[in-house]
């Protein structure tokens, strides 16, 4: 097993991160409209699939949606917390039975055959986590669908701003009185990250060259050292990403960057407009529209948005 994998697994077999991961849409605004963006896309392309493979699941928002819809779903993660959330989930919404829980590594997919699922999807970073076989990972993603592929990955363009706003996580706090670990710490260390805050244009450029976040080799002494550092994950370009699933032969593709228009929203009028279900409504139709556009889907706050179509007889890689 290779260190990403490793690193990734202890990272996200943290007690907690089940029950921290199933809360992000009751704590940040963010979350809230890049799972809408990919639940909106989700239902509206489910003609001709009966069948899901959802890499890197976690604890089970698109699964367990997709079960709630009459598809029969693979959920696949790395993580025996966040697959032991899911099942918890499935069950109160008695979905069980669509669902086939699977633990297991996206590095490795050689279990299924070519085109054993009509639709592959996996999102919020997963592929990224690969790091550094992110590119054979959506090969083999791609290989494994036969209709329909979907996927989020870390974005490039989108998180360079985050080195020069230590803060953007407050931005999108829905309510300031949770009790949410992380809504706590970035309430109280604000002051802190503003002061020590410094402008380095040397990190932006080689984190933009890169697409690593992360000293690997660091990152690599933490985990030796016991720790469970944050996964080493890559961040692509959208025009990367486009390439990689063309060369992959998928058909239609359209990238899109959940959370470009949030980010232009100071947190006093987004929590305002989440507070209004008919405005939070019209927001989150206006902000997939906007978010779906190409000249700003670099922008998107985390994640880079791609779906695709897997042709009839895939034509050979070129
Ligand atoms: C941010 S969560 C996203 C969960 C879900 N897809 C969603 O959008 O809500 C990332 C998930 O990827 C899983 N993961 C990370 N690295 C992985 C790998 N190499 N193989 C499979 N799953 C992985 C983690 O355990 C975690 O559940």
């Amino acid at each position: 097993m290779d260190y990403s994998t490793k690193i990734s697994e202890r990272m996200w077999n943290q007690p907690d991160k089940g029950e921290l991961e199933a809360e992000r849409e009751k704590t940040f605004i963010d979350d809230i409209v890049q799972k809408s963006h990919i639940e909106k896309e989700l239902l509206e392309n489910l003609d001709g699939i009966e069948t899901v493979f959802d890499g890197g699941a976690g604890c089970g928002r698109f699964s367990i949606l997709l079960a709630k819809h009459g598809m029969r779903v693979t959920h696949f993660d790395i993580s025996r917390p966040m697959i032991d959330k899911a099942r918890e989930l499935a069950e109160k919404e008695g979905v069980t039975d669509r669902i086939t829980f699977v633990q297991g590594a996206l590095e490795d997919l050689s279990a299924y055959e070519d085109r054993s699922f009509d639709m592959v999807i996996s999102f919020d970073a997963p592929i990224s986590y690969t790091y550094p076989h992110q590119e054979r990972t959506i090969s083999e993603l791609v290989r494994i669908a036969g209709k329909r592929i979907m996927i989020s990955v870390s974005s490039r363009l989108g998180a360079l701003p985050y080195l020069a706003n230590p803060i953007q996580k407050n931005q999108f706090i829905l309510d300031k009185e949770s009790k949410d670990s992380w809504v706590q710490w970035c309430l109280e260390s604000r002051e802190q990250m503003v002061a020590d805050f410094t402008f380095r244009k040397d990190a932006l450029m080689k984190t933009g060259e890169t697409g690593l976040f992360c000293d690997v080799e660091e990152t690599r002494k933490a985990y030796d050292n016991g720790e469970a550092p944050w996964s080493i994950s890559y961040h692509f370009m959208p025009e990367e990403l486009y390439g990689i699933l063309d060369k992959n032969g998928v058909k239609n593709i359209q990238l899109a960057g959940p959370g470009a228009f949030a980010r232009t929203i100071p947190n006093e009028i987004l929590v305002k407009i989440m507070n209004d279900p008919e405005q939070k409504r019209d927001f989150l139709e206006f902000c997939h529209m906007y978010d779906s556009n190409p000249y700003v889907c670099g922008l998107g706050k985390d994640n880079l948005f791609a779906k695709g179509e897997i042709a009839e007889r895939r034509e050979a890689v070129k």
